[in-house]
């Protein structure tokens, strides 16, 4: 199966607060971008890269991905990561369609491989982790009820799906001013089932500064 994927990197990393976006802070020498966009250049049946980025950064992204050959668009974001996203979806035609967040620059084959391998029967799949935490439901203060973690996952990027689906789901979700908080809600509201596959700790976002201590971690003892 071949595949197109659309990264998200139009955000503001408000929750860092560096005063630049997050994407373009460097770790382990290189911009979070550059390794996030890196690891779909790997995949052989990765056939094309779109970006969303925010409208003030279209020219130093255009630079740094300008040997990119796999890196086919670069489309101005929008307010929230759904705006950025769909902004880039318009463009896209593609029997499968993988959406990756820019600020998660640990994503490895191995994920990629599972949800390659799932979407080709399940016209959408999302990857997560088993919670380590207990859960509980909390109102004013008090606990209300504590969530079965057998039942739970963290969910992460990436998410793939059938092209045509995810247009339809995005165009549903536009429709109605659904927010959501990752692509598969959208497909959800349409009434159809998302498949689930593994991710790996490994996999984190980077939203706060201690982010990005940790990433170094993990990165200092990873050799791919
Ligand atoms: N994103 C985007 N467009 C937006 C908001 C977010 O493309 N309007 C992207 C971010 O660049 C990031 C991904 O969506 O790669 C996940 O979002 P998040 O971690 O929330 O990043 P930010 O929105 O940049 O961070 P914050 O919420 O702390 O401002
Ligand atoms: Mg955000």
């Amino acid at each position: 199966m071949k595949y197109t994927v659309i990264i998200p990197a139009a955000g503001l990393g408000a929750r860092m607060n560096l005063g630049y976006n997050k994407v373009l802070l460097n770790i382990c020498d290189q911009p979070v971008i550059k390794r996030t966009v890196q690891q779909f250049v790997k995949d052989p049946d990765c056939q094309a890269i779109h970006l969303a980025v925010r409208q003030e950064e279209v020219e130093s992204m255009t630079e740094l991905f300008e040997d990119e050959e796999k890196v086919v668009g670069i489309h101005v974001g929008g307010k929230e990561r759904q705006d950025s996203i769909y902004n880039a979806l318009v463009n896209v035609e593609a029997e499968y369609i993988f959406v990756h967040d820019g600020a998660r620059p640990l994503v490895d084959q191995a994920i990629i491989a599972r949800l390659k391998d799932k979407v080709v029967n399940h016209p959408a799949v999302i990857c997560g982790v088993k919670t380590k935490d207990t859960l509980k439901r909390v109102a004013n203060n008090e606990v209300t009820d504590t969530l079965d973690r057998e039942e739970i996952i963290s969910v992460h990027t990436p998410q793939a799906f059938k092209g045509d689906l995810l247009k339809r789901a995005y165009e549903h979700a536009r429709a109605r001013n659904l927010t959501v908080t990752d692509d598969s809600m959208m497909v959800e509201a349409l009434g159809q089932t998302v498949f689930v596959t593994e991710s790996s700790y490994d996999n984190i976002k980077l939203t706060t500064i201690e982010d990005v201590r940790l990433a170094e971690m993990i990165l200092g003892g990873k050799t791919e």
